[in-house]
């Protein structure tokens, strides 16, 4: 079933084509990764896929519904409920806690405190920043901030996490725990963006982009 179809997204900036037609599709559950060089369209493909970013030509069909033909309450409430957006950068509220900061989307969906702060922290603990959960976010290493953005993106147990670069700034021990909690087999749909051969290879298969293209 498919859960994700892109169909001619396109994507200019000042005149130029910097997502140039690009049709994909995922399947319920399938993880794809989407690797090309440094400013060949990955980030802007995934802003318009995520609903943040509107394409400038083409569809994106998330589930049954042509996503950006909704009103901006559908669209806002699919973002909440549906997708979960890991940032290149890691996006969090600075001033709020990490564990707050993995809770907070569960709260704007009607979610009860004190369970969304238990996920949140079974969230934490899985990617290994359980001890940092009551810091505030402003003092989080990068990687740890990263982490927490991971958690971020699954606590409303998304049908799609649309992931940019999750693990750039993390070692091999934190990649891995990463990893096992984005891509294990009865979660999301995910598609990744990444720079690592290693993560790539994790991922059910691989998306080449090249110029606003993808090549394979
Ligand atoms: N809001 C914007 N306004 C103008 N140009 C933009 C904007 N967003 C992206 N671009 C340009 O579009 C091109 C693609 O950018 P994008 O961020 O999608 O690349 P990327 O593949 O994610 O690169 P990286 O691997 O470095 O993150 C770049 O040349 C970038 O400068
Ligand atoms: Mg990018």
């Amino acid at each position: 079933m498919t859960l994700l179809a892109v169909e001619g997204a396109q994507r200019r900036f000042a005149g130029r084509e910097v997502v140039a037609g690009v049709s994909l599709a995922i399947a319920k559950g399938e993880t794809v990764a989407l690797m090309g060089p440094s400013g060949c369209g990955k980030t802007s493909l995934l802003q318009m896929i995520g609903l943040l970013d509107r394409p400038d030509g083409g569809t994106i069909q998330l589930g049954t519904l042509d996503a950006w033909a909704q009103s901006q309450a559908i669209r806002a409430e699919l973002r909440l409920t549906s997708i979960g957006f890991v940032f290149q950068h890691s996006n969090l509220i600075p001033y709020l806690s990490a564990r707050d900061n993995v809770a907070l989307p569960a709260w704007r969906a009607g979610g009860a405190r004190a369970p969304a702060l238990a996920r949140a922290d079974e969230l934490l603990e899985r990617v290994g920043v359980g001890g940092r959960r009551d810091g505030r976010a402003s003092e989080l290493s990068i990687g740890e901030a990263q982490r927490v953005a991971v958690a971020r993106a699954l606590i409303n147990r998304p049908r799609l996490v649309l992931a940019d670069e999750p693990t750039g700034s993390l070692d091999a021990e934190s990649t891995e725990a990463v990893l096992a909690l984005l891509l294990a087999n009865d979660g999301p749909a995910v598609l990744v963006v990444t720079h690592d051969p290693e993560v790539a290879a994790r991922a059910g298969r691989t998306l080449h982009m090249r110029d606003g293209k993808l090549t394979s």
